[in-house]
């Protein structure tokens, strides 16, 4: 007989390990198939997903050592400190992002322990079944369950006609493993991986040119942010080339030569010893058997869910990157968890408006809720305060004082409709704008809140005073 589940989870990562844990929490036994070892020694599989094994955290890692290797190289002696030319061990610095992996997805096999997850190896697809039970093959072994939950995840869109072989042309998977700093680097797509991982080359001593398809710079930001980003990340060196059309990539022994065709609509060519594409990710839905069982999946590739992730056929569930909205962890364990509550009867929900975005580079960049040109777009009457980091004494004393806060709140009711920041801490800085947006608060709200000083957060409290046009300090 077929083992028997409450719940199924297809797929380990954020959405699938998240909603398995959740929903064993609420006391249903729950299963997680996971298919991809990633690189485990030992082929077992690695829980996590692309988040933890080769997504959001070995690129912090590998953000935060450039960092500190370009504050060494560029930042200490402004505050007197002198340590000579400092030189990067890549080896040594990708064995500790991997740590940093390893311990993490070793963490969650823990965590499955603890609450009594069932782990199966393998890859899920439908078997067949219907409302109330469903089967799903797992490898080799039929596996039963009341209530599935998808999380299947994405993977590293490709252009036609560019193989990725992760050495010499590398997408997300590889450009985490670059083995020395190549000298030339050359990345294809100015969005959010094509600008962190340039800035990590960048910082350590590549040459980093970005070609960008789009002719504005990070369009899904607000144009203020974007076109400060834009300034500061010439400074550093990253040489952004927009409105461009990739044509021929040729790889050899020595490199990697590139054909484009630039914004003016001139041919060019570029060398580099190194090539990233990052042009977005494509939902994981293929090999799930879909349409045996008549899953819908919508004109992009995506499970096409509700609002509270319901998928067209009863008692299956879809979470994470495989359906609608923003690509990023903490939505997929949003959506995770209100799943789990869902399946137990709660009124668990997620608030697809109140996402945060952050960008890790330095400075960072983060947002939530709507962008000026949208309130513009959309008639919405507002007010705006915008306050530099260079009118904040914490971020003067940190000789951080690029960027700034840009608040915006309806005209009328004062509710906060929108945060927009660059500048240092930004990620953590966004939280305090979530929360008020969460709580409908007014920018009047943020204002009358006290901020410990001296701290960064005191931009946010001086953007909330702007809205009303009495920042103390700007
Ligand atoms: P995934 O993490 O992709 O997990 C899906 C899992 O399902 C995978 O392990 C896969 O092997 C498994 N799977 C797929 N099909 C099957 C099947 N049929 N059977 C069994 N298992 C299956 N987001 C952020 O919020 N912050 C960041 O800083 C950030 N940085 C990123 C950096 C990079 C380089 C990349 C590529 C992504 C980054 N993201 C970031 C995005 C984030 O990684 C994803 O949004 C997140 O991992 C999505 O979680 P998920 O569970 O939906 O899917
Ligand atoms: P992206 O969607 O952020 O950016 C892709 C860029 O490539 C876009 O600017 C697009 O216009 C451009 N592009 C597309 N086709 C092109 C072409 N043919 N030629 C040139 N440019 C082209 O996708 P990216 O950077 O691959 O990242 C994937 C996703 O992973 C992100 O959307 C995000 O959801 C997630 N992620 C999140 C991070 C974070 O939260 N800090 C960090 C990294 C990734």
């Amino acid at each position: 007989m077929a083992k028997q589940f409450d719940v199924l989870v297809i797929g380990g990562g954020p959405g699938g390990y998240v909603s398995a844990i959740r929903a064993a929490q609420l006391g249903f036994s729950v299963a997680c198939c996971e298919s991809s070892p990633y690189a485990d020694p030992k082929r077992e599989p690695r829980l996590g997903g692309t988040c933890l094994n080769v997504g959001c955290i070995p690129s912090k890692a590998l953000l935060h050592t450039s960092h500190l290797f370009s504050e060494a190289a560029h930042g200490f002696a402004a505050q007197g400190i002198s340590v000579g030319t400092p030189a990067i061990d890549v080896p040594t610095m990708l064995a500790r992002k991997n740590g940093i992996v390893d311990q993490l997805t070793t963490g969650i096999k823990g965590l499955f322990k603890k609450n009594k997850v069932t782990l199966l190896k393998g890859h899920g697809a439908f078997a067949g079944g219907g409302e109330g039970a469903w089967q799903v093959k797992i490898g080799e072994e039929v596996v039963e369950a009341k209530q599935i939950i998808i999380a299947t995840g994405s993977r590293a869109r490709h252009l036609p006609g560019v193989s990725v072989d992760n050495v010499m042309v590398c997408d997300n998977v590889g450009a985490l493993d670059i083995a020395a700093v190549p000298k030339k680097l050359a990345i294809i797509g100015a969005g959010v991986i094509g600008l962190e991982m340039g800035s990590v080359w960048r910082r350590l001593g590549s040459e980093v040119t970005i070609l960008e398809a789009l002719p504005d710079f990070l369009s899904v930001a607000d144009a203020d942010i974007a076109s400060e980003a834009a300034r500061v990340f010439k400074k550093q060196g990253l040489d952004i080339h927009l409105g461009v059309s990739i044509g021929e990539v040729r790889t050899s022994p020595e490199g990697v030569s590139i054909a484009y065709t630039d914004k003016d609509g001139a041919a060019q060519q570029m060398g580099a010893d190194r090539l990233i594409v990052s042009v977005g990710r494509v939902p994981n839905t293929d090999g799930l058997n879909a349409e045996a069982v008549g899953l819908k999946i919508d004109e992009r590739g995506r499970i096409d869910v509700d609002a509270h992730c319901r998928t067209n056929l009863p008692g299956v569930w879809a979470v994470g990157d495989v359906v609608r909205g923003p690509m990023l962890a903490h939505k997929a364990m949003e959506e995770a968890v209100m799943v789990a509550e869902r399946i137990a009867g709660q009124a668990g929900h997620c608030n697809l408006d109140t996402i945060p975005y952050v960008v890790y580079t330095h400075p960072e960049i983060a947002w939530v809720g709507k962008t000026e040109q949208q309130l513009k777009t959309e008639g919405v009457a507002y007010l705006a305060g915008k306050i530099p980091f260079m009118a904040n004494g914490r971020a003067l004393g940190m000789g951080d004082t690029t960027g700034f806060v840009k608040m915006l709140a309806d005209a009328e009711t004062d509710r906060i409709l929108g945060v927009h920041i660059i500048g240092a801490g930004a990620s953590e800085l966004i939280a305090e704008a979530v929360v008020a947006m969460e709580f409908g608060a007014a920018s009047e709200d943020l204002a009358r809140i006290c901020h410990a000083h001296p701290t960064l957060s005191e931009v946010m409290h001086e953007a909330a005073l702007a809205c009303d046009k009495r920042p103390l300090h700007f």
